[in-house]
């Protein structure tokens, strides 16, 4: 008979996270964190990065190929049309906190040594991850979460969060049993997706978005 496997609901990042200690004891316990089967395949965990004081925490879905090289979240192209959208939403990219709520690149390749091309990773995962970004919005305490997309949106809210419903309103719910304020909109990716003429409206629309979050931070 064959072995049986671990339920994939057994995945949890919840033995790996310290228990104490700031950003910087979280990031290193993360490098090494092994809570799920997505850090086989990619190169290293990619922590949240930005200013630990920060009113404003961003949470998108994943690392992407440049990200999952470089080590930092949205430093590639999703990365720079999200920081130009902030920056002409009147919120400075260099006071917020950028995260993903799933800290490994997780892809496919059509071919061997081919490009390798994202996958949306599966509730499991987003579930498996969720102790990580429970911690960091624990140390950062944001006045607001900007949620970018729905796999953000579900790893916050729940399974039933549906992005097109709630984008550009002001949420106050409870994320991981404290009260907290969201302004969930579209993943800056799915901008870089959309065919023009289609994509300077998408991209006008997150922008919209992230003024309603600027309008929330400025009271
Ligand atoms: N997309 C994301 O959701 N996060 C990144 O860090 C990069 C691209
Ligand atoms: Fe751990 Fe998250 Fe990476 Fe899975 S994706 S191994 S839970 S850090």
């Amino acid at each position: 008979m064959a072995k049986t496997q671990a339920p994939e609901d057994a995945f949890t990042a919840e033995p790996f996270v310290p228990d104490r200690g700031g950003l910087a004891a979280l990031r290193r316990a993360a490098a090494g964190c092994r809570g799920c089967p997505l850090h086989r395949d990619a190169t290293q965990t990619v922590f949240g990065a930005g200013n630990a004081d920060a009113r404003v925490m961003l949470v998108g879905e994943q690392p992407g190929d440049q990200e999952d090289r470089q080590g930092k979240p949205f430093v590639g192209p999703a990365g720079r049309l999200l920081d130009r959208a902030l920056a002409e939403a009147g919120i400075d990219p260099g006071e917020t906190y950028v995260t993903n709520a799933v800290k490994h690149f997780k892809f496919t390749r059509a071919e061997p040594r081919k490009r390798r091309i994202h996958k949306a990773p599966s509730l499991r995962e987003t579930a498996a991850c969720a102790p990580w970004l429970a911690a960091e919005l624990a140390v950062v305490e944001p006045e607001l979460i900007v949620v970018l997309g729905a796999t953000a949106g579900k790893a916050l809210l729940g399974s039933s969060f549906r992005v097109g419903e709630v984008r550009g309103t002001l949420l106050e719910r409870q994320v991981h049993g404290r009260p907290r304020r969201l302004v969930p909109t579209v993943h800056p990716s799915s901008v870089l997706r959309a065919d023009e003429p289609d994509r300077d409206k998408a991209y006008a629309g997150l922008v919209a978005d992230l003024e309603v979050a600027a309008r929330v931070l400025a009271g």
